[in-house]
């Protein structure tokens, strides 16, 4: 039993007051965990692209004030009366989709889009039983994704927390929480790349760099990396990318240069983005019978064309949350894989900073000059 267990803990957190706001660093007060959740101590947590567009309310579940924050790691503090899975002192990790391990989704071996994942928009920035456990003030805050990591202490439903291997570092397993995996498992989970294909990735920020990862794994013979950013050609390099294309620099349309370079067109291409004309190219840069996966988050009420024709011919457009992964069952591996070395996780991480410097930290982002900043609450966290 912790100290802390049952009662209100007062603590740090980045508050985004209203939409495009700075976020501000403030003390906010952190109720107990109801009977099916988990309050845990943040020891780590990334900084996700969907993190800013949540930021600039550009994504349909963001409710202000929120505590933003959804990629994280940390330790649990204490848990609701009906939770036998979790002790206190467990590494967990914070996951966004939810896995409830009782729905036909979560009981079904092909997908990962728990029930509970799909909230309703009158319950957003809700916990499940439809109330929040932050406040600020005197204010309500609203919890993003049901995580709400930018604060040193956050309270989440069981479904979306995953024990993991206590030998882990921290600060490098907190990036499995979305980006890496949701990059990751798309070649793997969601279009199952064969051995020898071509591929092509669209954006190279972590989500992509993920998806490069994940190709490579499946045996990808060529695998362009796409990307307006010339910086990201080096790293790239280093998970796999054996051809940089920037669209910048060539005069036709990128899918055209990519169904020169590959002789018709590529088996697989990832969409790490959420750009509409983006995924257009994606699905266009495809050979007939190739598969095309949006895994980047378009802004709320974008709708893209395409030809019809492009599928009659047998392409694929697919897609997922989460690289299709099942959050309990796969997650834990994920971390065992990189104990074993065998995934990167490290060099996705560019920078890492106290919570205070979080607008900073999205401003680098933004700038194209990081691919992952991982944030802390006290400076021995990592240890
Ligand atoms: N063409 C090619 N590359 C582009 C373009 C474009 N039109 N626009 C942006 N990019 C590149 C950026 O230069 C950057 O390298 O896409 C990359 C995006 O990376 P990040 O900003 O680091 O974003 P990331 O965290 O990887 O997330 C990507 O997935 O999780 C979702 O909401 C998230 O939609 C976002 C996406
Ligand atoms: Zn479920």
């Amino acid at each position: 039993m912790s100290s802390t267990e049952g009662k209100v803990i007062k603590c740090k957190a980045a508050v985004a007051w209203a939409k495009d706001q700075p976020l501000s660093i403030e003390e906010i007060e952190v109720d107990p965990p109801k009977s099916r959740e988990v309050r845990v101590k943040i020891r780590a947590t990334g900084v996700c692209h969907t993190d800013v567009s949540g930021k600039r309310a550009i994504l349909p579940f963001v409710r202000f004030p929120a505590v933003l924050g959804h990629e994280a790691a940390g330790v649990v503090e204490s848990v609701g009366s009906a939770v036998t899975s979790f002790h206190v002192g467990d590494h967990v990790l914070t996951i966004f989709l939810p896995h409830c391990q009782q729905c036909p989704a979560c009981k079904s071996p092909d997908q990962n889009l728990c029930e509970k994942f799909m909230v309703p928009s009158e319950s957003v920035g809700l916990l499940f039983d439809g109330t929040t456990r932050m406040r600020c003030n005197g204010k309500t805050l609203y919890h993003f994704l049901g995580t709400s990591t930018y604060s040193e202490y956050t309270v989440v439903d069981e479904s979306q927390v995953v024990k993991v291997n206590k030998a882990a570092p921290l600060d490098k397993i907190s990036i499995l929480s979305c980006g890496v995996a949701t990059g990751y498992g798309s070649p793997i989970k969601i279009c199952k790349v064969k051995p020898g294909s071509t591929c092509a990735v669209f954006g190279l920020g972590t989500v992509g760099l993920g998806a490069v990862m994940g190709c490579r794994v499946q045996g990808a013979k060529r695998i362009f990396g796409i990307d307006i950013n010339k910086d990201k050609e080096e790293i790239a390099r280093t998970f796999g990318v054996t051809d940089f294309l920037n669209p910048n620099d060539h005069q036709k349309p990128i899918h055209e240069v990519l169904i020169e370079a590959t002789g018709g067109g590529c088996d697989f291409t990832f969409e790490c983005i959420g750009i509409p004309e983006v995924l257009q190219s994606a699905i266009n840069a495809c050979k007939t019978g190739g598969q095309s996966a949006i895994v980047g988050v378009p802004a709320e009420g974008k709708t893209v064309t395409f030809d019809p024709y492009k599928l009659l011919y047998g392409r694929v457009w697919t897609g997922g949350f989460y690289g299709g992964f099942k959050p309990k069952n796969d997650v834990p591996g994920l971390v065992d894989d990189y104990m074993q070395k065998k995934i990167m996780l490290d060099e996705f991480i560019s920078t890492t900073m106290p919570i205070d410097d979080v607008n900073k930290s999205f401003d680098l982002l933004l700038q194209g000059k990081i691919v992952k900043a991982v944030l802390y609450f006290n400076s021995g966290d990592f240890k």
